[in-house]
């Protein structure tokens, strides 16, 4: 597959270089070599899904577009969300983004984030124990589907005896089944009214008795006329899309890329300190959000690419992960990597609100997997298939003991 460096060429005629197949590809088991190919073919590259569309594959030039909101916004016209008036606060643009911010950076510090380890090691340890005697698992629908889901009720303080329901209503909001758009959006509709009623009413419960969690502070907020109903309903329900299937499409990717390389897992078997600078590494070269997009608000310029008014820029991050000028030899999986400014989680202002929470999540199943099973291996004569979207795996089947 060749590509071609968009340079001069006005937004209208750019053509598709990366071949139909673009979006299957992106994602798949050798996507690493096609990201290197795209960051050798320019920094600014068009893309054949949408003709008013580039990706910029440069930490240069994906570096300008994530640092000026002002003039590469990333409101829901860049990305539709679900939300007309753009999901909070990923497609909010200052200066109202950083009033949300201060709201909701406090509720993910380190330090609140590592007081709920004992929970996450139990949560672990529960989903292990369920399959660990049988000596084999699907990974995905055992472990990294229900465990931030588990996660993500406890800190809003949801009762875990729906967690069945919200699973299943989580994948109708994410990957609706349907044959037609109609029915899909129906799917999509209904889940969303599901979540909204769910959330509604454990509000209304806090009304009487106040708790510890994140629904409780968002109610004090409201009475003090800081948020509105609509606006908590909103960032929780960017909070499914933005906190679990990552954290999910994450552990598929880590424990896939553990499951075929048996002298990286030994290290982190034989050193469990390594296990941080493992968890970053992973991120960095498996990169789960291989883009995030933007949407130009003026004519401007990329790296000598000019852009018009409503250009869609898909900033590659996987990319910036994978570039000389990130780390030092790229392509090597380096467990004792110390410095590692990788971008998995983003850049600029709307890098990840949950970033401290995806890594102790992360951190906590390697320890507790790698603890009791230290051997696994995908199960023979499986071959792995990426979904687009995200960078995850359809399913993943692992053999052990
Ligand atoms: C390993 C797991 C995760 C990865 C790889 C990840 C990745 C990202 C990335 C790349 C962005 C930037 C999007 C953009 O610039 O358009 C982002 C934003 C965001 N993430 Fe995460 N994320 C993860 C886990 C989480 C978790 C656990 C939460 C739960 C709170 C979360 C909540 C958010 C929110 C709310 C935003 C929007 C921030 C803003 O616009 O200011 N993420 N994430």
């Amino acid at each position: 597959m060749d590509f071609e460096y968009v340079e001069n060429m006005p937004t209208e005629s750019h053509n598709s270089v990366l071949g139909k197949d673009f979006g299957d590809v992106i994602y798949g088991a050798d996507a690493q070599q096609l990201w290197l190919k795209m960051m050798a073919a320019g920094p600014v590259i068009a893309s054949p899904l949408d003709p008013k569309h580039v990706v910029t594959t440069t930490a240069e030039a994906s570096n300008q577009v994530l640092r000026d909101p002002g003039v590469f916004s990333s409101g829901p016209d860049a990305l539709y969300f679900g939300s007309d008036t753009g999901a909070i606060p990923l497609q909010i643009d200052p200066p109202d983004h950083s009033r949300y911010r201060k709201l909701l950076d406090p509720l993910f510090t380190p330090k609140l984030m590592n007081a709920r380890e004992d929970q996450i090691v139990a949560i672990v340890n529960r989903l292990i124990d369920q399959f660990i005697e049988r000596g084999s698992c699907d990974f995905s629908n055992e472990f990294a589907l229900p465990f931030p889901s588990e996660m993500f009720l406890t800190l809003m303080g949801l009762p875990m005896s729906e967690l069945d329901s919200f699973q299943r209503v989580k994948e109708d909001m994410i990957r609706p089944a349907g044959n037609t758009d109609e029915e899909r959006i129906a799917k999509q509709g209904e889940a969303s009214m599901w979540i909204v009623n769910f959330i509604n009413s454990a509000m209304a419960e806090r009304e009487t008795k106040e708790t510890d969690d994140i629904l409780s502070y968002f109610l004090k907020l409201e009475k003090e006329g800081i948020l509105t109903r609509e606006e908590t309903l909103n960032i929780c329900i960017l909070f499914i899309p933005a906190g679990l299937d990552t954290v999910t499409d994450s552990l598929e990717n880590a424990f896939a890329y553990l499951a075929q390389h048996p002298e990286h897992r030994k290290q982190i078997v034989d050193n469990p300190d390594l296990i941080h600078l493992a968890v970053e590494e992973l991120l960095r070269y498996e990169t789960p959000v291989p883009s995030v997009v933007r949407i130009t608000r003026q004519d401007t310029e990329v790296s000598g690419c000019p852009l018009s008014k409503g250009t869609r820029v898909r900033v590659s991050l996987a990319a910036i992960n994978l570039s000389e000028t990130t780390v030092a030899n790229p392509m090597d999986v380096d467990f004792t990597r110390e410095i590692n400014p990788h971008v998995a989680f983003g850049a600029g202002i709307h890098r990840c609100v949950g970033s401290y929470l995806a890594r102790i999540e992360l951190r906590v199943a390697l320890r507790e997997w790698h603890k009791r099973i230290p051997e696994y291996v995908l199960q023979p004569g499986f071959e792995l298939k990426y979904r687009r979207g995200l960078r995850e795996i359809d399913q993943l089947p692992l053999v052990f003991g």
